[in-house]
Order: structure tokens, then C-alpha cells, then sequence
């Protein structure tokens, strides 16, 4: 029987951490944590994950910041709001939280938040950090799925690791993670143009899907036994859900999971992780100016 990797629980526990942490900086009269975010227009998955991030700010005692700009924001105008935040001493961390409208180059933006702010671990310096195994703000959502595996004792050494997708937030950098000395897997990274994916998907020990195809993992790609993690969310229209879409993941869950040891769900796997990360990259970035 499968067991479930439970996102929202590891969550909670590590908010539960961290809120201790924030209490304690309190008692001692140390700043408190500030978290800023910039959401441009009015894409709905935007709104929704930046909602998030702002309550579970709340949740653990963090001060926090939402600014608001319209869809019709200059380049120019964004890249002065984030010279802002860089130099504002109240704010320990920030994001812009991505898609950004088409007129926006992403990159130049990412590229413009000061290294030591950017908590989603987006900034070149921070990923060539972690490549050198010198990290400092590790990408927020393959942080967490590092972490779920760590605190489900999942054995990494020496394990199999096919991950499905090369994004430069979530499949490159989880690959660089993962076959790091100490967690020693051993990891195979396939996308788009890679071909005989089923079989080399089947021989994974664990499986990760980062590719947003909804249920594109199907039972004949898992190997029995493995450990299916799935980071996709899309939001797939579905009448009889009160929004009128269901999140829906990279895997098909009811085929997959009877032949999984580990699965993670969607939602309730990864993307709980994903927000406590942004948390702990914002605790460690306040922590540095003690
Ligand atoms: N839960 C969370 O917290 C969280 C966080 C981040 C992202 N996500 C979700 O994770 C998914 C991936 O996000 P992303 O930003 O990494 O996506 P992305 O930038 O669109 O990259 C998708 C990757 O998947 C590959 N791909 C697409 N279709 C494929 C196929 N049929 N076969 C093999 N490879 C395929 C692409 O290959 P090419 O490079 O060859 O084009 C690309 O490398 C999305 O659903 C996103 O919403 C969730």
C-alpha cells in the first residue's frame, strides 16, 4: 500500500518552526522578518499564490508587504520598484512573482533584485552558488522538495532520480540538488526533445514531473516501488469544482499510485512546500543582519 507525502503537514510543522524562531527573535528584541511582494496585473494562479504567501506571513509571525501594480506597469517602472525594495532596510526579502506581463522582460527583472533579497533563489548569483554547493538562498520549490524527502527518511545515496522537465526554477535546479555530494543521487533530467521517455522513467527509483502536462505520468512510466513526486499544477476547467477548474497534476494519481511506495498529491504536495521555503530563505536573510 502507497503512502502518501503529505506537503501540508511537513508545512505546518516547519511553519511551526519558524514561528517559534520569530517569537523567540521577538522575546530578544531582534527584527522581525519582513517578506515583500510585487504582483503585476491580475493573472488569477498569481493572486492566488501571492494570497498565500502574504497569510502564511501571518501564520508565522513575519511582517510582510503586497504591492500591487497594473497589467499596464512599464519595464522601467517595475525595475524602479525593485531598486526600492533593494535598498529598503525594513524589508529582509523579496518577490515578483512571475508570469510578468509580455512587455516585461522576466530576466531583466530577476536579474535586478539584489542577491541577498532574493528569496526565491531565482538570482544567477544564488544558483551559481548552489552549483558550487555554496548556497545561500536555495530556489524555493526544489528546496522543498529536497526537504520533503529528508523528513520522510527517503533514501537519496545512490538512488535513481529521473526528473521530467529542465526549468531553470524547478528541473535544473532540483538536478543540481540532488546529485550533490551528501545527497548522492544519481539523476537523469529528460524534457522535451528527449526520446524513449516511458522506459527511462520506468527505471527510476524516484520519479519527479515538472513539466505542467496534466496527468502525463500514467502507471506503465513507474517502476513498482518508486516514489512519485509531482510539481505540476494546472488549473484544468472542471464544472462541478465551486471556482470552476481543479488543480491538477503532472501524474495520474489513481493509475500511478497503487504501484508507488511514496506519492505526493496535488494539491497538498509540493506547493505548501514551496511557500515555506520562500519563508525560511526570508528568516535566513534577516538572520544575516544580527
Ligand atoms: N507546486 C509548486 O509550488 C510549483 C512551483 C513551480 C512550478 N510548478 C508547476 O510545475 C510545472 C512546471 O513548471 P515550470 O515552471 O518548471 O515549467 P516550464 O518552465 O514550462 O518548463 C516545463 C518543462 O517541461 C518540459 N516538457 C514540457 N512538455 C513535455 C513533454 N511532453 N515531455 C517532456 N518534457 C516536457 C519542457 O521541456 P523543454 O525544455 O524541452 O521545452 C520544460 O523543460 C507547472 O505545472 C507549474 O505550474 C509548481
Amino acid at each position: 500500500m502507497y503512502k502518501i507525502i503529505d506537503g501540508k503537514h511537513i508545512a505546518s510543522e516547519i511553519k511551526r518552526e519558524i514561528a517559534t524562531e520569530v517569537s523567540e527573535r521577538k522575546a530578544a528584541g531582534l527584527k522581525i522578518p519582513h517578506l515583500a511582494a510585487i504582483l503585476v496585473g491580475n493573472d488569477g494562479g498569481s493572486e492566488t499564490y501571492v494570497a498565500h504567501k502574504v497569510k502564511a506571513c501571518e501564520e508565522v509571525g513575519f511582517e510582510s508587504t503586497l504591492i500591487r501594480l497594473p497589467d499596464s506597469t512599464s519595464e522601467e517602472e517595475l525595475l524602479g520598484k525593485v531598486r526600492e525594495l533593494n535598498s529598503d532596510d525594513s524589508v529582509d526579502g523579496f518577490i515578483v512573482q512571475l508570469p510578468l506581463p509580455k512587455h516585461i522582460s522576466e530576466e531583466k527583472v530577476t536579474n535586478t533584485i539584489a542577491a541577498g533579497k532574493d528569496v526565491d533563489g531565482f538570482h544567477p548569483e544564488n544558483l551559481g552558488k548552489m552549483m558550487l554547493g555554496a548556497p545561500v538562498f536555495v530556489s524555493a520549490t526544489p528546496f522543498g522538495i529536497t526537504e520533503l524527502l529528508r523528513r520522510y527518511d527517503i533514501p537519496t545515496a545512490g538512488s535513481r532520480v529521473v526528473i521530467i522537465g529542465r526549468s531553470n526554477i524547478v528541473g535544473r535546479p532540483l538536478s543540481i540538488l540532488l546529485s550533490m555530494k551528501g545527497v548522492d543521487a544519481t539523476v537523469t533530467v529528460v524534457h522535451s526533445r528527449s526520446k524513449d521517455i516511458e522506459a527511462i522513467c520506468s527505471e527510476a527509483d524516484i520519479l519527479i514531473a515538472a513539466i505542467g502536462q496534466p496527468l502525463f505520468v500514467k502507471a506503465n512510466m513507474v517502476k513498482e516501488g518508486a516514489v512519485v513526486i509531482d510539481v505540476g499544477t494546472t488549473r484544468v476547467k472542471n464544472e462541478t469544482s465551486k471556482s470552476g477548474w481543479k488543480l491538477t497534476g503532472d501524474v495520474d494519481f489513481d493509475a500511478v499510485a497503487p504501484k508507488c511506495s511514496y506519492i505526493t498529491p496535488v494539491p497538498g504536495g509540493v506547493g505548501p512546500m514551496t511557500i515555506v521555503s520562500l519563508l525560511r530563505n526570508t528568516l535566513l536573510a534577516c538572520r544575516m543582519k544580527d
